[in-house]
C-alpha cells in the first residue's frame, strides 16, 4: 500500500497507540474524581497539558483540549462572537478556510453576525491589502489559516499580525490544523495571534481530540457547559488516553521535522517536475518557499478527481480529490475557486499529501503507476 492521504488524516505511529492503550489501562480513573485514581489521571492530564504547550512554547493555562480541528474552529468562531457582539458583529474569515470555519461563519449570518470573505490571489495565498480593507471598527474576529489543506499554500500571518499589532480588540484566529511539523511554530503561533486551532490525527495521534490555543486573558464563551472541566470553558471528561497520546506525538512530530520535511520536498519535487512534462496536466500546488513540502495538487485535463482517486486505489494506492469534506460531496474544491480556477478545471483536481512515513521507493512506484493510469486516461478522455 502506499499512503498519499496524510493531509485527511495520517496513520498513528505505533508507539502512540501503545500510550494509548497503557493510559487507558493504567489511568482510567476520571480526572474530576476525588480519589487517587482520579488524581492519577489529573496529573498524567497536566503533564500532558504541560508538554504541549512547552513544545509550542506556550504556558499550560493557555491549552484548552477539544475532540478536533473542527470543534476548535467551531468554538471560536462562536465563542468570540457571543463574547463580544456587544461591542461588534463583524467577522473576518479568509475566502479559502476549512469548511469547519466557513460554515461556522455561515451559522453566524443566520444570527445577525455580518462575515466578510478575504479574497486569496490566483496562486491561493490571502491579499492583504484586500484583508486591510475589509477591517472596521466593529469588526471582532479575523480568522485565516496557516496552511491551506487542499493545495498547501502558506498564509501571511506574520503579515497579517502585523497588520493587527495597532487593533488590539480584534481576536485574531489561526487554523494551525495542517501547520505542524511542516511550518516552524513562529509561522503560525506569532505573539499577536490570540487562539489557533489544532487535531491530533493530522500528526499521527489518534482520532477525536485536538486542542485550542488561547492567550492567556483572552475570553471566549464556551460551546460545551456542564461539569466545568477545562477551567469552566469546555466541559465533558477529558480523554485522558488521547490527550497524553496526542502530546507524546507532538514531540514525536516536532522532533522528526528537521530530518523529515527536506526527504518531503525532495519526493514531492520529483512529483512535481515529473507532472510538468505533460501538457495536459495543471498543477495547483507550487514548489516554491509559500507553499508546504508535503502537498502537491493537480489535475489531468478532462479527467474527474474522483476517476483519478480510483484509478490510483485499483493499485492500492491513496490520494483524494482535495479535501476529504468536499470530495464525497462532489463539490469542486472551494480554495481552487476562489483562486478563480474554472468549475470545470477545478473537478479534475487530486491532492497528494506526504508525510514522514513515505519513502522514496513509493515515489518510484507512484510514478510508474502514474504513466499508466494516465496512458488509460487518455484513452477514455
Ligand atoms: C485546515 C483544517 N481545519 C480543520 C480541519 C478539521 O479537523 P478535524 O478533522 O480534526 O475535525 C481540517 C481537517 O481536514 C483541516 O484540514
Amino acid at each position: 500500500m502506499i499512503y498519499f492521504d496524510n493531509s485527511a488524516t495520517t496513520i498513528p505511529y505505533p508507539e502512540i497507540l501503545r500510550t494509548y492503550q497503557d493510559v487507558s489501562n493504567k489511568f482510567f480513573g476520571n480526572p474530576s474524581s476525588l480519589h487517587n485514581l482520579g488524581d492519577k489521571a489529573s496529573r498524567l492530564l497536566a503533564a500532558s497539558r504541560k508538554q504541549i504547550a512547552d513544545l509550542l512554547r506556550k504556558e499550560a493555562d493557555e491549552i484548552f483540549f477539544t475532540s478536533g480541528g473542527t470543534e476548535s474552529d467551531n468554538w471560536v468562531l462562536k465563542g468570540i462572537a457571543f463574547e463580544k457582539a456587544h461591542y461588534g458583529k463583524h467577522i473576518i474569515v479568509s475566502d479559502i478556510e476549512h469548511p469547519a470555519v466557513k460554515e461556522s461563519a455561515k451559522w453566524l449570518a443566520d444570527q445577525g453576525f455580518e462575515i466578510s470573505y478575504a479574497p486569496v490571489d490566483s496562486r491561493g495565498v490571502v491579499a492583504l491589502d484586500q484583508l486591510a480593507n475589509l477591517l472596521r471598527p466593529d469588526t471582532i474576529l479575523v480568522s485565516v489559516m496557516a496552511v491551506n489543506n487542499e493545495i498547501g499554500s502558506i498564509q501571511p500571518i506574520q503579515a497579517i499580525s502585523e497588520l493587527l499589532a495597532d487593533r488590539p480588540t480584534i481576536s485574531f484566529h489561526v487554523d494551525a490544523v495542517q501547520a505542524v511539523g511542516k511550518l516552524p511554530i513562529s509561522a503560525y503561533l506569532t505573539d499577536r495571534v490570540d487562539l489557533a486551532s489544532f487535531s491530533g490525527h493530522k500528526f499521527h495521534a489518534v482520532r477525536g481530540v485536538g486542542f485550542l490555543y488561547k492567550k492567556v486573558g483572552r475570553r471566549i464563551t464556551p460551546l460545551l457547559t456542564g461539569g466545568g472541566q477545562e477551567k469552566n470553558l469546555r466541559s465533558t471528561t477529558e480523554n485522558v488516553a488521547g490527550i497524553a497520546a496526542m502530546a507524546k506525538a507532538l514531540r514525536l512530530t516536532l522532533d522528526k521535522e528537521a530530518v523529515a520535511l527536506p526527504q518531503i520536498a525532495k519526493m514531492k519535487t520529483i512529483i512535481h517536475d515529473e507532472l510538468a512534462n505533460y501538457d495536459d496536466i495543471t498543477i495547483f500546488s507550487e514548489v516554491a518557499a509559500d507553499f508546504v513540502p508535503n502537498i502537491l495538487t493537480f489535475g489531468i485535463r478532462g479527467v474527474r478527481g474522483e476517476v483519478l482517486v480510483h484509478a490510483f486505489e485499483e493499485h492500492d494506492i491513496y490520494i483524494s480529490t482535495t479535501s476529504a469534506c468536499s470530495s464525497k460531496a462532489g463539490k469542486p474544491a472551494g480554495t481552487l475557486i476562489a483562486m478563480g480556477i474554472p468549475d470545470k478545471v477545478a473537478q479534475t483536481a487530486v491532492r497528494i499529501s506526504l508525510d514522514d512515513d513515505n519513502e522514496m521507493i513509493q515515489i518510484e512506484q507512484f510514478l510508474t503507476v502514474f504513466k499508466q493510469v494516465y496512458a488509460r486516461m487518455k484513452k477514455v478522455r
